[in-house]
């Protein structure tokens, strides 16, 4: 059972790219049951008709919108459909990531700027696309980054280049937009049961390795939605530009990491 009231977050909206599956719906289905009305955000119309079933069988105001979030002009055409619809934007949550395990000699300039354009310019296009719908001040916007932000991590590259910049737009946005009462934190999760970023990345890593962690195991979504709620609660109302590395200390291990991570 949450700590928190079950109406901590009744009438406030929340826009989350990459809604329809993994993390972030994990998150959305947290926000729905504290009373949040969602705005969900993916490219598969499929993926996004199950989760909003899912999320209105909980009683949730949803709307889902097919989008991918490299293109700006519909990510702003998503945004003001949710501002027409619930109002001011309280929670945005730039979730969509894109992942493959490749050497970089080997890929190709689209197969990398894909991740980039996934993660990075899609973390911009969220918040800024959203930026003028905000409730200002007392938004709280959140990134999904990864432990590939600050583990340099063989076949990889293109992962830890999108995540270290995403990491690093926080920081310096968290700057710009505290002065209009606009907080960016955001959570780094290592490997979550049940997401398919783990399913792909399990690919290159023998199975027991969850158990060579700091805290041997992997995480679960249940586990990723009470950091995101933690995040936009009143307790962390004085945190801004920090990532939670939720991850069970993979980002202590460094090259460690990486050695486990090509031995396969
Ligand atoms: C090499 C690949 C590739 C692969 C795609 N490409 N898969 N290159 N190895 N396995 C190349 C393609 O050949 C193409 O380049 C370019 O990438 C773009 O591919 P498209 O098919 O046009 O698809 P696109 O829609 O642009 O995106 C592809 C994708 C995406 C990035 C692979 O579909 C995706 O990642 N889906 C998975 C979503 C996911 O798992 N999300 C969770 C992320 S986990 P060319 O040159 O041929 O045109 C995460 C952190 C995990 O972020 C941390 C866990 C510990």
């Amino acid at each position: 059972m949450s700590i928190f009231r079950a109406d901590l977050l009744k009438g406030q909206t929340a826009f989350i790219t990459g809604g329809s599956s993994g993390i972030n719906l994990g998150i959305a289905h947290r926000f729905v049951e504290h009373g949040a009305n969602v705005v969900i955000v993916a490219r598969n119309p499929e993926k996004l008709a199950a989760a909003r079933a899912g999320l209105e069988a909980k009683g949730g105001r949803v709307m889902a919108c097919s989008v991918d979030v490299r293109d700006y002009e519909s990510m702003a055409k998503a945004a003001a459909e949710a501002a027409a619809e619930f109002g001011a934007i309280d929670i945005v949550v730039a979730g969509a990531a894109g992942n493959f395990i490749a050497p970089a000699a080997a890929m190709s300039a689209n197969a990398f700027a894909a991740v980039v354009g996934i993660d990075l310019q899609g973390t911009f296009n969220t918040f800024r696309s959203t930026f003028e719908y905000l409730r200002k001040p007392g938004a709280r916007l959140m990134v999904i980054s990864a432990p590939q932000a600050v583990n340099p991590t063989p076949l990889q590259a293109h992962v830890c280049a999108a995540k270290a910049g995403i990491e690093a737009f926080v920081r310096s946005a968290a700057i710009e937009w505290g002065a209009v009462g606009v907080r960016i934190n955001g959570i780094s999760p290592g490997g979550v049961l049940g997401t398919e970023g783990l399913e792909r990345l399990s690919a290159g890593l023998d199975e027991k390795f969850s158990q060579s962690l700091p805290v041997p195991r992997y995480a679960t979504l249940d586990e990723m939605a009470d950091m995101a709620l933690i995040l936009v609660t009143p307790v962390t109302d004085y945190m801004t530009g920090h990532i939670v590395a939720l991850d069970g200390g993979i980002s202590l291990l460094g090259g460690t990491y990486a050695q486990a991570f090509q031995k396969k």
